[in-house]
């Protein structure tokens, strides 16, 4: 049963009876979510091993909601985003959508499903074949469905296009003949063609100016309270992820380490890697200009995910590692904070400070403690007078 009527682009939310409302609320249901990708060598091509990208991860997503992922690079975030839009395969866990399992369907059960579930990419160059016109790019998604909507393919078109802030009479120029910004408000056109109620969108303004980045990042605002969608948006850029999100999962070699809402996420971030890619982003506020804060730097590379550490996967870089957290591995609870955070010693939580006091001296090392001048305001708080839109310049 669907929860969802979608009328003239809107979304009305139908009560469901007998369920719980969270129950309800959950569009993407994600448990023990595994991908893996065998490494094969020799004539036989035997696996000799497998680049475990995405590792066992549980999420949900809600309707309506935008579900932030942010991440260090390799750390499976796009991976994750193709598995559960079913353009990969899943080696392990499931999927399910609006209740329905879709974790192993074929390319035959998912076609109706790629109505409702649609991608946009981070190239906004790549993902354009340069070869066809607007108008065919954005209009392929009723061809692959062999739909054709109300009024017709090119007013369809042309709407889209208006929608997402182009001129509807270009619809027959090429992709060559656009700007970054402009190639990738076509890819939304076409991710929005069908009316889908979840787009993924990985990375959808990296690639782009920074300038431009607030206005494809506004876009995609305007057009999730326009039509009511649902969004996973992955992204390095902490201050992207920061406005867009309502909650954020924080990812670090293939496993969720800490899932919050936005806001709790930024004042009082748990696991100690989400403090440190918080502790990067100085965020400029001329009330606090001179004063001081500790940065964490994070010394080395994230570790391959061939063969990830033992226990805590962070515990290699960590500065409050201690005996256990190599040996076993810290599970995603939800703390009474509100945060979901697979730790043994989270951040934030005066009754679970590391007891070894010895290990947690010598894992010091681990990191640099910098004195930041100016701009130096705590990440932790937020700037309630950031105008819309211009939050990647903080
Ligand atoms: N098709 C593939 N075959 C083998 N390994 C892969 C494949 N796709 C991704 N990987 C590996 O899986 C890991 C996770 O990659 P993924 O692209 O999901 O990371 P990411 O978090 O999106 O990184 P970035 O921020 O750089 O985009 C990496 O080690 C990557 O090399
Ligand atoms: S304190 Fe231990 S469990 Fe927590 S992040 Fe550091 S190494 Fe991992
Ligand atoms: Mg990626």
């Amino acid at each position: 049963m669907t929860d969802t009527n979608k009328t003239a682009g809107q979304t009305a939310v139908v009560p469901a009876q007998g369920r719980p409302t969270e129950e309800r609320d959950v569009l993407l249901d994600v448990q023990g979510l595994v991908k893996h990708f065998p490494i094969k060598k020799g004539i036989l091509q035997r696996q000799v091993a497998a680049v475990r990208a995405v590792d066992g991860i549980d999420f949900q997503v809600r309707r309506g909601e935008t579900l932030g992922v942010v991440g260090e690079s390799g750390c499976g975030k796009s991976t994750m985003g193709r598995v559960i839009t079913r353009l990969q395969e899943p080696t392990g866990g499931s999927i399910a959508f609006e209740g329905q399992d879709i974790t192993h369907l074929k390319t035959g059960g998912m076609r109706p499903l790629r109505r409702d579930i649609q991608m946009i990419f981070q190239d906004p160059y790549g993902s354009l074949n340069p070869r066809h016109t607007i108008g065919s790019i954005v209009s392929a998604p009723f061809r692959l469905q062999g739909e054709t909507p109300e009024g017709g393919v090119k007013k369809e078109v042309q709407r889209l296009l208006e929608l997402v802030g182009l001129n509807p009479e270009h619809y027959n120029r090429y992709p060559h003949e656009f700007s970054g910004g402009q190639r990738q408000r076509i890819g939304i056109a076409r991710a929005l063609a069908l009316k889908p109620k979840l787009v993924v969108a990985d990375e959808p303004v990296s690639a782009l100016d920074v300038s431009i980045q607030a206005q494809v990042v506004n876009l995609l605002d305007d057009l999730q309270d326009e039509l009511g969608l649902t969004y996973v948006i992955i992204a390095h850029d902490l201050s992207v992820i920061r406005h867009v999100s309502d909650r954020i999962a924080v990812m670090y070699l293939g496993k969720i380490v800490e899932l919050a809402d936005r806001d709790d996420l930024y004042a009082t971030p748990m696991h100690p890697y989400t403090k440190a890619l918080l502790s990067a982003v100085p965020v400029p506020d001329p009330k606090r200009r001179g004063a001081k804060s500790e940065r964490i730097l994070l010394r080395g590379d994230v570790p391959s995910p061939i063969n990830p550490p033992a226990g805590c996967r962070f515990h290699t870089r960590c500065w409050k590692a201690t005996d256990i957290c190599g040996k076993q591995e810290p599970p995603l609870l939800q703390l009474g904070t509100g945060h979901q955070v697979a730790c043994h010693h989270p951040e934030n939580a005066a009754d679970q400070a590391p007891e070894d006091t010895e290990l947690l001296s010598v894992a010091k090392q681990a990191i640099e403690s910098v004195t930041l001048e100016s701009p130096a305001q705590s990440p932790a708080e937020p700037t309630a007078e950031t105008p819309k839109g211009t939050s990647k310049d903080e």
